[in-house]
């Protein structure tokens, strides 16, 4: 089962995991190693993802994660010939989406990650409507996104849930000799 709730201090670990893993399972071979490094020191140390647990809306409206829980049963040995079922509930963060106001009536979707391993089962999009109903309910009736040109992973599920290619811009934090682009993509919410 998977339940998508806002982000805790106790996640800021699990958040700059799931980042360090996503970013190279989604990025390598479109950029170098060094923009993703730059990136990821920018963006997901946790220091820096502590700071942002709290929101600040409407811009920033504080990261949202999706926790899968799982019954684990347990044999447990207690007294000679006497065996006991111990059902463990174990829970694990394996997403994170974070959203905004960036003007009246506009929303954009900041950051969207799985666990590699979790992707394809409908997480992402459990972690997607939750931040369209976030923007909605401050009068947002259009989202944004930008993902770098090429990301096979994203563009698909934005496509798919809706998004429209409307532009392109230079990466965010590129330098003149990194020739990376994102596209930016528009739904009505
Ligand atoms: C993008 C991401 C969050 C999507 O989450 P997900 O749980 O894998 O996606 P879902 O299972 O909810 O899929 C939703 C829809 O998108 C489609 N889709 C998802 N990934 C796809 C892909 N790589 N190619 C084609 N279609 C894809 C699915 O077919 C599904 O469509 P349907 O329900 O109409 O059949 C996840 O794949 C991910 O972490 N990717 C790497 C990081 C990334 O690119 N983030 C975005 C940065 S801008």
């Amino acid at each position: 089962m998977a339940e998508v709730r806002a982000a805790r201090d106790a996640d800021v670990a699990a958040i700059c995991d799931i980042c360090e893993r996503a970013y190279p399972a989604t990025y390598t071979g479109l950029v170098s190693s060094d923009y993703l490094d730059r990136m990821l020191a920018e963006f997901y140390q946790p220091d820096r993802v502590a700071k942002a647990i709290a929101p600040a809306p409407p811009d920033w409206l504080g990261y949202q994660v999706v926790e899968e829980q799982s019954q684990v049963v347990e044999e447990q040995s207690q007294v000679i010939e006497e065996q006991s079922q111990v059902i463990e509930e174990q829970s694990r963060v394996v997403g994170v989406a974070a959203g905004g106001i960036t003007s009246p009536g506009s929303g954009e979707l900041f950051m969207l990650y799985l666990e590699p391993g979790e992707r394809g089962r409908g997480l992402g999009t459990l972690l997607l409507d939750r931040v369209t109903e976030q923007l909605r309910e401050l009068g947002a009736t259009e989202m944004w996104v930008a993902a770098l040109e090429g990301n096979k992973l994203g563009l698909p599920f934005y496509e798919a849930r809706g998004f429209v290619r409307q532009s392109r811009r230079k990466a965010y934090g590129t330098t003149d000799a990194e020739d990376y682009w994102s596209l930016l993509l528009r739904r009505p919410i």
